[in-house]
Order: structure tokens, then C-alpha cells, then sequence
């Protein structure tokens, strides 16, 4: 069998790390191709080194643009591989530029696409991932869904007999990351030089284009993340950056100490470290719940509906809005505790990926 994984954004690159071990202890083979979605060696390279991934076969280099641009591109630029490469199946994750466009280029060329991550739904059709996901799954030729709740959503929209449960793969690398880094955390610090380890933190992200785009609600998060009687290690984004700056506004403010993007097992150490996570991400609210720290997330909803089980994930859609303290209330409640039993499964995920494929393929 000859697998062919798209990817280009961190997240994906995440994923990817599993598939790509559980592909190697097989003798399929195994293409990584690399759209150039995210090039910043903070969010690209690291992974790779940093997660043991093979340097990516093919590298596109599309970079940013906007999304009919973005996608264009990697059209344009997939369709000569995938005729060439003649793969059993293109291997497409999440929901991101790169997964839609994989997607589209492999159905019309007539080459099975399997999607690992499907049948997630924020139900949010303001969000370009949620587009994104739902026609993937539309097109994909077998879906490989992370949850039971994945698992309803497909059935739903009649596309039960093209879904697999097969766990997620998230597990696996965060789980096994965790325990490399419990062995030397301090290894593993790559937060901001000027945070004080002696003090409590949380660790923050922001990059939805939702949180980022207009300057007064950007503006008013950062103002009820600098309130926080705690420190907010913010680490990011270039889409933050560049968006902070676009509108004129300093990031660093009040208790927020800036940092940059984390290497994966930097980010697990970080939350290992910290007393809660305050994030728009979907990777870090799950992450935060498999590590055990209090989630507080900046959106009016989410596809991990699991982590909010027990409050170990609270939605806070608009923090700026909410009285002076409740916010603190939030985000320094601590963990809850509570057994969070193993909705995402046990850390298998990608070697069952992979017997999935080599049997349907
Ligand atoms: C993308 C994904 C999102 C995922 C996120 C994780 C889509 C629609 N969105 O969002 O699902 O959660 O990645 O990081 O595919 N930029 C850089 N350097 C980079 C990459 C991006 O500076 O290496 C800046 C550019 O200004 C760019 C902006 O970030 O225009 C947005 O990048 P893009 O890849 O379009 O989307 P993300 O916001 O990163």
C-alpha cells in the first residue's frame, strides 16, 4: 500500500507525527507532502525535528495568501503529484487550507481519500475550518472519526457507511510526549526567559481569525487577559502578530508575558507547569484536558464537546464582556479532578489508522 499524507498547518504536523511512526513499523510506504501552509520555522521545522517526522518528500512552499488564493495554489500545484504518485490513498487531516485542497485534487483524479479527524463540527459556518471539514467529509472515500460523538455527526448527515471509529490520534503523541517530558521538564522549557517560574501561570493562545480580525474585540481580550490575577504566558501566533500590529495594539500588557510559539513538547512541558490553559485553539483545549489542567476557551462553542464534561473545558465566549473578576473566577478555578475516563481513546489510534487503511485500500 502507498499512503500519500497531505499536511501544511502545526496542527496537522501533530497528527501527523503518529501516522508517520505506525507507517514506518509497517512495510507500506509512506509519502509526506508538505503544502507550505505554515513556513515559519516555529510552527513547521520544530515539529518535524521535534516529533521525529522525516523531512516531507515533496515541499509546495504555497505560503500565506488569502483562502481562495491559498487553496488555489495547492490545486494548481497537487494535481501533477497526485498523477505522477498514483497513491492507495491520500491521507488528509483536520480541517485546515491544506485538507480541502488535498481533498479536492484526489476525488477528481479518481485516488481514494481517507480523512483522519472526521466528523467534527463546531456548527459555526463563520469559521473557515468549519467549511472546510464538512466538505472534506462530503468528498473524502473513508472517514476516520476520533469520537463517538464524530462517529453521530457523520450517521447524521448520512455518511455513516463511509466512517470508522478509530480514536484519536492526539492521544497517542500527547501521552507520549508527557512522559518524556515528566522525565526532565526542565528539558523541555521554552517558555518567555522573563516569566517567573515560581509563580503561577496559565499558558494562552489566540489566533481565530474571530479573536484576531477586529481591533476592539481584540483589544478588549487582551485588556481582560492583562486583568488576570495571574501571569498569561501568550504564546504567538504569527496570525496574532501580525493582526496586533496591523491594529496598532501592544500585546504585552498587564500580566500577559509574550513569548513565541512553542515546540510540541515545549507546549506540553509549559502546561505540565501551568495551573490552567486560556486558548481559541482546538488542539491546546483538548491537550490541556488529556494533561490534566483546567481549560478555559475563548469561543462560543467547540468540536471537543468531551472536554467540557465534569467543567474541565468552560466556554467563555466573550471575556471582555463578563464583570471585573468573573473572568479570574474562571481561569484560576483549578482542575476538577474528576476521572476523565478516555473518550479520545487509548493511544492507538494511529496503528489502527493504518490496519484501516491497508484494509479497505
Ligand atoms: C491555520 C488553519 C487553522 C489552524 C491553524 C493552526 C485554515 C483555514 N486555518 O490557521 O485551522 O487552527 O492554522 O495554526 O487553514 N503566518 C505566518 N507564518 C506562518 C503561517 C502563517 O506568518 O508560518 C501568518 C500569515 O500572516 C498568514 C496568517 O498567519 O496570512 C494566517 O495563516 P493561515 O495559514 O492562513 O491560517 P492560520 O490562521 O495559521
Amino acid at each position: 500500500m502507498k499512503v500519500i499524507s497531505v499536511v501544511g498547518a502545526r496542527p496537522q504536523l501533530v497528527k501527523l507525527a503518529p501516522i508517520a511512526a505506525a507507517m514506518a513499523a509497517t512495510s507500506h510506504t509512506h509519502r509526506i507532502l508538505h503544502t507550505g501552509q505554515h513556513y515559519d520555522a516555529d510552527l513547521s521545522d520544530v515539529f518535524f525535528s521535534g516529533l521525529g517526522i522525516p523531512a516531507p518528500d515533496v515541499h509546495l512552499g504555497v505560503g500565506s495568501g488569502s483562502h481562495g488564493a491559498q487553496t488555489g495554489s495547492m490545486l494548481t500545484a497537487l494535481d501533477p503529484i497526485f498523477e505522477a504518485e498514483r497513491p492507495d490513498w491520500v491521507l488528509v487531516y483536520g480541517d485546515t487550507n491544506s485538507t480541502i485542497a488535498a481533498t479536492l485534487a484526489a476525488v477528481k483524479l479518481h485516488i481514494p481519500v481517507a480523512h483522519l479527524e472526521a466528523g467534527l463540527r463546531s456548527f459555526n459556518r463563520r469559521m473557515p475550518e468549519e467549511h472546510n471539514r464538512v466538505l472534506t467529509d462530503h468528498a473524502a472515500d473513508l472517514l476516520l472519526a476520533p469520537t463517538e460523538v464524530a462517529m453521530r455527526h457523520l450517521a447524521d448527515e448520512n455518511l455513516a457507511d463511509r466512517s470508522v471509529l478509530v480514536g484519536d490520534v492526539m492521544v497517542d503523541v500527547c501521552l507520549s510526549v508527557r512522559d518524556t517530558v515528566a522525565a526532565d521538564p526542565a528539558a523541555h522549557d521554552h517558555l518567555p526567559a522573563h516569566l517567573d517560574r515560581s509563580a503561577p501561570y496559565v499558558v494562552a493562545t489566540l489566533h481565530r481569525p474571530d479573536n484576531t480580525d477586529d481591533r476592539d474585540r481584540l483589544d478588549g481580550i487582551l485588556d481582560a487577559l492583562a486583568a488576570l490575577p495571574v501571569q498569561v504566558a501568550l504564546l504567538a501566533h504569527p496570525r496574532l502578530i501580525a493582526k496586533a500590529d496591523h491594529h496598532g495594539l501592544s500585546l504585552e500588557r498587564g500580566s500577559i508575558v509574550l513569548g513565541r510559539p512553542l515546540p510540541y513538547a515545549g507546549m506540553v512541558a509549559a502546561v505540565l507547569g501551568s495551573t490552567g490553559v486560556v486558548t481559541d485553539s482546538g488542539g491546546l483545549q483538548k491537550e490541556a484536558f488529556l494533561l490534566g489542567r483546567a481549560g478555559t476557551t475563548i469561543r462560543p462553542e467547540t468540536e471537543w464537546v468531551e472536554t467540557l464534561e465534569g467543567g474541565w473545558n468552560v466556554l467563555v465566549p466573550d471575556p471582555h464582556l463578563l464583570a471585573p473578576g468573573e473572568l479570574a473566577g474562571i481561569v484560576t478555578r483549578g482542575a476538577p479532578g474528576t476521572d476523565i475516563g478516555a473518550p479520545y481513546g487509548d493511544g492507538t489510534a494511529a496503528e489502527e489508522v493504518v490496519r484501516v487503511l491497508a484494509a479497505r485500500g
